[in-house]
Order: structure tokens, then C-alpha cells, then sequence
């Protein structure tokens, strides 16, 4: 099977009540990583790239290693729907970029501009992305936090608004709309107790039923593994995510794609760490850098179990 759109995964995730999960992906051990959990969980996956990642390591290079993904399972007689996605788009040359080099789906995040600038960036990128049968997500409202070059600030976190949620739908044609209920990006998301907005949630899952929602910034920095870093000379003190059930409860109410980033960054800092405070003769790369793909697969098979309930649906 090649790249996939997320379509059909969204369908069948909004029935199931399960969602699927979008990985960000920077280089070749978390790709191999995530594959390699997807495949031990028999779980559909987006593969997603931001724009740091293509700063890092170069938008040609990314592309490949996901060619190599698919083409690996295709030779071991896999059959694993992967979705290529563009991770916050920030306008619409860099999506259409990304959809003439062959992603299977792009998000405009127009999240910066008003209602009627969003609306019209977005439609553009939807009208170009359709015609290449290529799909669009789309954002409406902030997220507290800092979002890729945009820095919004706690005091200017804007939940999203349902009723314009449902007009931003029908006037762009977007195929899944990422919302705003108390979710934010990094590993540092909440100061007091976890909180998310499931009233306007259930809201908008109420007025667009069967339409699929996304949330960012929802990595779970489970204590474990922050518990690992600060031990082996790390200093992130503090850090919090969205608990796993909470996300679970999130999969059941309309959102079939849960983003996750800060996750597998914390799984192979905490497992490189570990390896040079142990192993302190260690120089060989492969070995910490084998460590921190063993942390990518361990941590996104917790993910599809514990958060997503997308495990055993192929
Ligand atoms: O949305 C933010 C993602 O975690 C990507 O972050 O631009 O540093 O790759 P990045
Ligand atoms: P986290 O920082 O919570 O992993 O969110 C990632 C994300 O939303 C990428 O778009
Ligand atoms: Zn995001």
C-alpha cells in the first residue's frame, strides 16, 4: 500500500471511536520508531512534518525516509495505511509545495489571521488541494503557547467558537478542523491541574456530526519519562501534558487525529541521557541513537493504546 489520505482513516476512527495519530517526524530513527510500533500495533498512522523539519533536515530528505517506510512494508507484504501530512502550514506556497512533492495531506493554519482572512487562505489551499485529490486540515481558534514562529500567550488563548466553526466548514470545504479547547503545544501545558474545554467540544461534535476533529498539542509527558531526564542530569522540572484518558474520552466525542510531538522528543532525550550516564565508554551514535528509536516505538505503542484505542484496526 502507498501514502495514503487520511479519509478513509477518519471515517472508520469516527465510527470506532478511536483517533489516529499524527507523529512529527525529524529524521530516520523516529520514523523507523513509530513504523515499528504501528506495525507491532496493527495501527493506522500520519506521519507529519513541521516546518522546523524541514529546516532540519530538509524537505527532500523527509520525504525519502517515508518512501523508504512504505516501500520496506511493501517488500515484508505489509499493509499499513501511513498518511504523509504537512504540519502547520503557514500559508498557501508552502502547501501547495508540499502537495505537488507529493503529501497526501496538508494543514493551512490560518490561525493567526481573523475569521474572513482564515477562511479565504484556507479555501485557497482547499481548492488547489482537492483538485490533486489531496486532503486539507484546517484551524480555528489559538492554542495557548507557542505555535511553531507564533508566540500566544495564555491571556490570548481563544477557544474555538462552534457556531463559527460550523460556518468556517461549510464555507471552506475543509476535510478536518484542529480546535482550541485548552490544549497547547510543548511539555510544559498546564500550571495547575489539567484541564480541557469538553463542554465546547461536545458542542461542536454536536452541531457537525461525523465531521472530524483534530487537537494539537496533545502529548501526555507521561512523569516516567520526565522523572528519567531530570535523574540523568536533565532540568525540566514541571513539565505536564494532557493525561492519557482524557484524550481517550476526546477520541469518542469526534476527534479522529491527536497530535504528538513533545512525547517522542522526551522518550529519546530520556533514553539518550540514560545511555551516556551508564555507558559513559559509549561513542558510537548507533548505539544512543538505536536507544532513542527503541524510545520512539515504545513511547507512540503507549500512545495508540493508551490515548489513541487505535491498536488492532487494520
Ligand atoms: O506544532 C509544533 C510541533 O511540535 C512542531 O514543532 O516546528 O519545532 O518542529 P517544530
Ligand atoms: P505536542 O507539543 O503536545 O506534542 O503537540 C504537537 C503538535 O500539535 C504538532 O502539531
Ligand atoms: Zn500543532
Amino acid at each position: 500500500m502507498g501514502l495514503v489520505t487520511t479519509k478513509d482513516m477518519f471515517e472508520k476512527a469516527y465510527k470506532g471511536n478511536y483517533a489516529v495519530g499524527a507523529f512529527n517526524v525529524n529524521n530516520m530513527e523516529i520514523v523507523q520508531g513509530i513504523m515499528e510500533a504501528a506495525q507491532e500495533q496493527a495501527a493506522p498512522v500520519i506521519l507529519q512534518v513541521s516546518s522546523g523539519a524541514r529546516k532540519y533536515a530538509n524537505p527532500i530528505y523527509l520525504k525519502k525516509l517515508v518512501e523508504a517506510a512504505v516501500e520496506c512494508n511493501e517488500q515484508k507484504g505489509i499493509d499499513l495505511p501511513i498518511a504523509l501530512h504537512l504540519d502547520h502550514g503557514a500559508d498557501f506556497e508552502i502547501c501547495k509545495s508540499c502537495i505537488d512533492g507529493g503529501f497526501t495531506s496538508v494543514m493551512i493554519d490560518g490561525s493567526k489571521y481573523d475569521f474572513e482572512e482564515n477562511i479565504a487562505v484556507t479555501k485557497k489551499v482547499v481548492e488547489y488541494a482537492h483538485a490533486k485529490g489531496v486532503v486539507v486540515e484546517a484551524e480555528l481558534g489559538k492554542l495557548a503557547g507557542v505555535e511553531d514562529d507564533v508566540n500566544v500567550s495564555d491571556g490570548d488563548a481563544m477557544y474555538t467558537n462552534p457556531d463559527q466553526a460550523v460556518e468556517f466548514v461549510e464555507r471552506t470545504g475543509c476535510d478536518s478542523l484542529a480546535i482550541a479547547i485548552g490544549t497547547s503545544h510543548g511539555a510544559y501545558k498546564f500550571k495547575g491541574e489539567p484541564k480541557l474545554r469538553f463542554d465546547i467540544l461536545e458542542k461542536i461534535t454536536n452541531m457537525m456530526p461525523n465531521y472530524p476533529l483534530v487537537l494539537h498539542g496533545a502529548s501526555s509527558v507521561p512523569q516516567e519519562f520526565v522523572n528519567m531526564c531530570n535523574e540523568y542530569g536533565g532540568n525540566i522540572p514541571g513539565a505536564r501534558g494532557v493525561p492519557e484518558e482524557m484524550l481517550r474520552e476526546a477520541s469518542k466525542l469526534g476527534v479522529c487525529k491527536i497530535n504528538i510531538d513533545s512525547d517522542i522528543r522526551l522518550a529519546m532525550t530520556a533514553y539518550i541521557r540514560e545511555c551516556f550516564v551508564k555507558t559513559p565508554e559509549v561513542f558510537d551514535p548507533r548505539t544512543y541513537l538505536g536507544s532513542a528509536r527503541d524510545a520512539v516505538k515504545f513511547m507512540v505503542s503507549r500512545k495508540i493504546t493508551n490515548a489513541l484505542g487505535c491498536n488492532n484496526k487494520i
